[in-house]
């Protein structure tokens, strides 16, 4: 990819009710013959995996001004355990069947209210983008978390190609749907294709970004590549994987989760340890690797960055 990284210049485990059921029965059932040949090509091609010496070894090249200095999550923690239901429900699934999901090329449609919507090229939407080292803290709904240095760059420096209009509101984002590669898409316990969304001021903030890597290597399929959002501020699953479309609306969007459960599942899911998930406590998270648990922060530790955007929000009504 003919990408610039900043320093070469200047530079849920949220398991909705029928997900409970018939957990590890979904491979071997449906995406069956997928995952036979996932298996197979895991032998052939293992992961590309960093060795324990390189992971250790690994500093960004540039801090961002967000990062933070806690310690990483190792990154085989971060490729194997994964929500990602479009290839399985178990945390092990993605790593496991996404191997041949074929990223490359890929094209990426952007509609809406914008002054320059088409069908693009990734790789030429990423052209004379500056990618950096950004460690986030990652907050799971359900009480995990971990630190991960993604590689990327700020929503704000696409959208800018894009002219989105006054109008434009919200953004929404949508995952490839092809349930030929994408076994989970052949059960209905999502309505696929998977949809996020963000208010235009929540993606426009530098915090939220595309990642297109992590521990400075390309992306793994099983955490959404080639291109998916991470907003650190917000509960892992809206950081949308695999995105093909973004479209820029002047109505919220209504994005998966809150279609599969509204009352489980709000729009602006900021993690706040003060609003309960109905079947859980949001108020500690485990950190992978951790033995005990710690307690969760307001905007997952993000708060002096944020809280403006939410001045005057009722946010346990707007969870
Ligand atoms: N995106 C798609 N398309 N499908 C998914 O199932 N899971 C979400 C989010 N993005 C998901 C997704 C959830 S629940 C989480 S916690 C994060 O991805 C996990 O990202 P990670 O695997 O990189 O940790």
């Amino acid at each position: 990819m003919l990408i610039k990284r900043a320093n070469d210049i200047l530079s849920s485990e949220i398991t909705p009710e029928p997900l409970y059921h018939n957990r590890r029965q979904f491979i071997r059932t449906a995406g069956a013959a997928a995952a036979g040949l996932a298996v197979g090509s895991i032998i052939e091609q293992p992961l590309r995996r960093l060795s324990a010496l390189e992971q250790q070894d690994w500093k960004p090249k540039q801090k961002s001004p967000f990062d933070t200095d806690e310690k990483l999550t190792p990154y085989k923690d971060i490729t194997t355990y994964n929500n990602f239901y479009e290839f399985g429900i178990d945390k092990d699934d993605p790593a496991e069947n996404a191997q041949n999901f074929k990223t490359k090329p890929w094209s990426v449609k952007v509609e809406g209210l914008a002054k320059k919507p088409a069908a693009y090229n990734l790789e030429d939407l990423l052209k004379g983008i500056t990618l950096e080292d950004r460690i986030y803290r990652m907050r799971c709904v359900e009480a995990w978390s971990m630190v991960i240095p993604w590689l990327g760059f700020p929503l704000s420096e696409l959208f800018k190609k894009f002219e989105p209009l006054p109008k434009a509101k919200f953004v929404e984002f949508t995952t490839l749907l092809d349930s030929n590669q994408m076994p989970g898409q052949k059960r209905p316990y999502l309505n696929w294709p998977y949809v996020e969304g963000l208010r235009m001021d929540e993606a426009m903030h530098p915090l939220a970004i595309f990642a297109v890597g992590l521990y400075g290597k390309e992306l793994p399929n099983q955490n959404g590549a080639p291109f998916r959002l991470v907003v650190p501020w917000k509960y892992g699953f809206k950081g949308i994987k695999s995105i093909v479309k973004i479209r820029f609306v002047e109505n919220q969007p209504v994005s998966t989760w809150t279609q599969a459960n509204s009352d489980e599942y709000g729009f602006y899911s900021n993690v706040n340890p003060s609003v309960d998930h109905p079947r859980w406590s949001q108020s500690s998270e485990r950190r992978i690797g951790e033995f005990f648990k710690r307690k969760t922060l307001m905007f997952n530790g993000y708060g002096e960055y944020v809280e403006h955007l939410y001045a005057g929000m009722d946010l346990k009504r707007y969870f």
